[in-house]
């Protein structure tokens, strides 16, 4: 879950590969590096523990010359973050370096094997090998051939990875190649660029090419991408992306974080998703590549997903059960890799949810679904994604770059993209007539409207946050759907503000979790106007009798549970249960960014975590 970038043209490289590394520190945030070729065959790099920020203070004063480099920004694997373990890495003759995401599964025995060939190591990473194989190649039977070279290197690893390769004997030759990582390339009248995703290129060029895994791109300054495949044939039509949105998408912007900005456009995000989705068929979902006697078929559907995703998934199982009434299984694909025996029937349809479209557990899980003779149908937001490239159809939620690492725009987006698959199938098989979708696609269409009214309640949340001053940790309470809003409130709470907070379905919390609440302990319980309100008004009850101090998620109104709570936040009424989760958990986001902010934490990149999770 690195971040790689590349150029090679007619500007000066590091400019551009530092602007890259900002654009891709979600990626990866301990350490930092790049390396620059000059035209006369000078290698110059500059690397460092900590963010792209000390990188570039450290690049301004050292200057590196040169129109081809590479650059990297760390989430530390092998190796702690320090200066050594960043990248790029070189070869023993110092005329190779290499940046990489992934991880090469096979170093201890290459190294072993390297080593006893005389070759030096002077990081703790498994990167390391491979300037060292380039070099061996570049020397022996690949003839100072470094596409060539590449890939004789990478046909002795195992494991995933992105590269990206200078070499001081040919300067201007930028070579990258993936598998299992994201990468894309991007020819323009400057130069050639190569990134780990759109969003650097995004200021450059609106059309970027997606390698395929094993394929080797030659990049060199006229702005030429050659590309070949792992038995160096050349890869006449590799795919394209066409970038859909500014630039400006992946700037701040006028916010003071993204996390803030991200959590503002989700009524926009949705509108985008919901727009032109009711047509003469009902729902309009295209993306699916099933026909509608197929879909009419589908008796089990399996969600796999992870983290806030996984959250998304089981919103959806209330809504693909309640609408289509079609049984669903929502999994942990990390769990779900390692289950042996798994059970689908014949017309199981697989449904990934994936804001990235990288998660390595996730994209493993989608394969053993598809392998099993599953519809793969993956709900992400990133166009070109490994997701999207390999499952049966896409429905990209289309909410525009999220930056910030803990997700919030694509947690309502992916919900609401799930909810039309969940009327889709409802119509396909009968249990839903065309104006009963009808009515439930207009109820979602007031979604918009409503979190900008939550948005507007922000104050209520700002104030809320000084409840968690002095606190350890929280318990985040709810009920049906809203157990949901409880976990993944919980689970921004602690992603960025670090204090423990755990989330239980309101009626287990007498089964142990009560025993942590003590005077003045932050119990969050949400708390609609729904037919389980009074049984989780009770829970709070029973908070309060043993002296926590209760935050409430309530609809508009709700008298009793003000008078309980120390604060509520308040959620206009909406016309369906299904919607409080879409709207309410802007409240919890902002809570969460609040608590966080008042730490003095940096809500955009907490401690340990990435964006894209591509390791296992
Ligand atoms: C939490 C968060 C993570 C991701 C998880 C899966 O805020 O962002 O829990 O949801 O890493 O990522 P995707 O959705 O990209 O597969």
């Amino acid at each position: 879950m690195c971040g790689v970038v590349g150029y090679t043209g007619t500007k000066q490289a590091s400019e551009w590969l530092l602007d890259g590394l900002q654009t891709l520190e979600y990626r990866g945030y301990d350490s930092a590096g790049i390396q620059v070729v000059s035209s006369s065959g000078n290698l110059h790099g500059v690397k460092c523990a900590g963010r792209v920020a000390t990188l570039r203070e450290r690049a301004h004063s050292a200057n590196p010359v040169g129109t081809c480099g590479i650059g990297h920004t760390r989430w530390a694997t092998h190796g702690a973050p320090t200066d050594g373990n960043a990248h790029p890495h070189l070869d023993g003759s110092g005329r190779i370096a290499v940046v990489h995401n992934g991880i090469i599964e096979n170093y201890q025995k290459l190294k072993r094997e390297l080593m006893a060939a005389g070759h030096t190591f002077l990081s703790d990473t498994d990167t390391e090998v491979i300037p060292h194989l380039i070099q061996e190649a570049w020397d022996g039977p690949a003839k100072g051939d470094l596409a060539a070279a590449v890939r004789n290197a990478t046909d002795r690893l195992e494991g995933s990875w992105a590269l990206a390769v200078i070499c001081a004997d040919c300067p201007g030759t930028l070579v990258v190649t993936r598998n299992g990582s994201p990468l894309v390339v991007a020819s323009t009248p400057d130069g050639a660029y190569a990134a780990s995703d759109v969003m650097p290129l995004a200021s450059v060029t609106s059309h970027v090419l997606q390698l395929n895994d094993r394929d080797i791109a030659t990049l060199t300054p006229d702005g030429a991408i050659r590309i070949t495949d792992r038995d160096g044939r050349v890869v006449d039509h590799p795919t394209a992306i066409d970038i859909d949105w500014d630039a400006s998408a992946a700037k701040l912007g006028g916010y003071s974080d993204f996390m803030a900005k991200e959590i503002s456009e989700q009524p926009e995000a949705i509108e985008r998703l919901l727009s032109g989705r009711l047509g003469k068929h009902g729902i309009e979902l295209d993306e699916l590549s099933l026909t509608r006697e197929e879909l009419a078929s589908v008796d089990k559907v399996v969600i796999i997903a992870c983290g806030t995703s996984y959250h998304v998934g089981l919103i959806a199982k209330a809504a693909i059960e309640r609408w289509a009434r079609v049984p669903v299984s929502v999994e942990y694909a990390s769990e779900f890799n390692y289950t042996e025996e798994y059970l689908v029937t014949d017309h199981t349809m697989c449904v990934v949810i994936t804001q990235s479209g990288e998660t390595a557990d996730t994209l493993t899980a989608a394969r053993r679904m598809k392998g099993m003779g599953c519809n793969v149908f993956a709900i992400t937001n990133v166009l070109g994604s490994t997701a999207a490239r390999e499952s049966d159809g896409t429905l990209y939620i289309q909410a525009g770059p999220e930056v910030a690492v803990a997700s919030t725009k694509a947690y309502t987006a992916q919900m609401v993209g799930s909810y039309l698959l969940a009327l889709r199938l409802a119509l396909a098989n009968g249990n839903m007539s065309r104006d009963e979708v009808e009515k439930h696609y207009r109820d979602l269409t007031q979604i918009p409207d409503i979190m900008r009214e939550v948005l507007a309640r922000r104050w209520q949340d700002k104030q809320a946050a000084r409840l968690f001053r002095n606190q350890r940790s929280a318990l985040f309470l709810g009920r049906n759907c809203n157990s949901t809003t409880a976990y993944e409130g919980a689970l921004k709470l602690k992603e960025i503000s670090y204090l423990h907070a755990e989330a239980y379905p309101a009626g287990e919390m007498k089964h142990g979790p009560i025993a942590l609440i003590e005077g003045s302990f932050p119990v969050v319980a949400v708390v609609p106007a729904d037919h389980v309100h009074d049984k989780t008004v009770s829970n709070i009850q029973e908070c309060l009798a043993r002296g926590a101090v209760v935050i409430g998620v309530a609809t508009d109104g709700d008298e009793r549970v003000a008078k309980l709570c120390s604060e509520v936040l308040w959620v206009p009424p909406v016309a369906d249960e299904l919607i409080f989760p879409a709207v309410a958990i802007i409240h919890l986001q902002l809570l969460a960014r609040y608590v966080a902010r008042d730490r003095g934490y940096d809500v955009d990149k907490p401690r340990n975590l990435a964006k894209s999770v591509t390791v296992e």
